[in-house]
Formats: C-alpha cells, structure tokens, sequence
C-alpha cells in the first residue's frame, strides 16, 4: 500500500495517508511505541472531558493474547496472526447516571487518535468491529457498564507476500465518498 491519497484542498498529510493495511512481518514492536499509541487515545477530547474510554492490550507474545486473538473472525485471525499488538476500545456507558451516546463518539476519537499515532510512528494500524462481542466480554471480564467498541490491530509493516492470496490484492488505498456527498450547508436536504 504506498501510492499516496490526494486531497481537494491542503488536508494534513498524516490524516490523509493513514490507512489501513494487513500487510505485518510479524516482528514485535516496542513497549515506548506502545505506549505512545495509548497515550495519544488518552489525550482524545470528550464531552465534559469525562474520558469515558479503557483502552484493554494483549501483545502476541503474552498468555492474555489468545484471549482477544480467539474472539477474532476467521478473516481477521488471517492477517492479525502477523500483528504484535491488539488494542480494544470500551466505553463506559453512563454519565452523570444517565446512558450518554457520546461516550462512544468520544471513544471512537480515542482510536483514530491511536491509529494516527502509529502511522506516524511508521507503524500499521488497523481497527476492527469483526469479532465475537459476546466473547471478548467474557475473556476479558469487562462488566456490562462498559460498551465494547472495536479493536486496534497494530504492528510492523510487512510485506504483500506476508498475507494471504486471497487478501493480497485488497491492500489497496481505498477511495472516498465525493465532499458533495456529505457535507450540507444548512438544512439536511
Ligand atoms: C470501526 C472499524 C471496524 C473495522 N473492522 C474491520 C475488520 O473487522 N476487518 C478489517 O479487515 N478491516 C476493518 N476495518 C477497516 C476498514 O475496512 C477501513 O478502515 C476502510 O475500508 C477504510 O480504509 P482505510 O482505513 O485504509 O482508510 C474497520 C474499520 C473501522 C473504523
């Protein structure tokens, strides 16, 4: 995955050439890097800066990794087995005692922070919503005040040959929907 995006107007350009490859070598990356992925989900914004986010971790060479790594769809289980780390994003579900739907908004902020941070580190991010919700909650014991969101697969970047045949030719920079698309001025019309 190397040509890069190209942008109508001046889009910073960390935000347009993150992506999200499956391409890893499998090589496991280091605790510093790790841990200024989760620091930059820590410093996400949230309403009331309430930072409704847990951030849970398995690397792969720990017992815990199997935990996460069973709750992964086959699909996913295809590529992530070359990952070094999985991050998974839950959210409490109250504020203020009162279910608040922007907890996960701000949740999902957390992550894109995390997924930047370790483009920028020249590392592979890549999240994912395909695994087993149920069972990532029974592994890993989260209580049901929390939503679980989605995972963080994130490792070295491999090489095109480190995937499967049949992912191979989906490592491509995926395109956008046109601004005209979505962006309204004024009413939703
Ligand atoms: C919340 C979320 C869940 C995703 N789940 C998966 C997944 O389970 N497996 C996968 O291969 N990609 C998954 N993706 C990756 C998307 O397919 C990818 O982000 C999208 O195609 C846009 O490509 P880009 O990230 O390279 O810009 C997920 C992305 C997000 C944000």
């Amino acid at each position: 995955m190397s040509s890069e995006r190209k942008s109508e107007y001046n889009v910073n350009k960390l935000i347009l050439n993150r992506t999200s490859p499956r391409a890893m070598n499998g090589e496991t990356i280091e605790n510093n890097d790790l841990f200024a992925i989760l620091e930059a989900g820590r410093y996400a914004p949230s309403a009331y800066n309430y930072q409704p986010w847990k951030f849970l971790y398995a690397k792969r060479e720990t017992k815990e990794w199997d935990l996460f790594f069973e709750s992964l769809v086959d699909f996913n289980k295809s590529w992530v087995k070359n990952a070094s780390v999985i991050i998974l994003v839950i959210a409490d579900k109250m504020f203020n005692d009162k279910e608040e739907i922007i907890n996960i908004f701000d949740s999902g902020a957390a992550m894109q922070n995390m997924a930047l941070q370790a483009k920028d580190l020249g590392l592979v991010g890549h999240a994912m919503s395909g695994f087993d919700y149920k069972k990532i909650r029974e592994n890993l014991e989260i209580p049901e005040n929390y939503h679980v969101l989605a995972m963080l697969a994130i490792g070295n970047k491999g090489k095109i040959e480190d995937l499967p045949v049949e992912l191979q030719d989906k490592e491509i920079v995926s395109s956008r929907k046109e601004l005209s698309e979505i962006v309204i001025e004024g009413k939703f019309k």
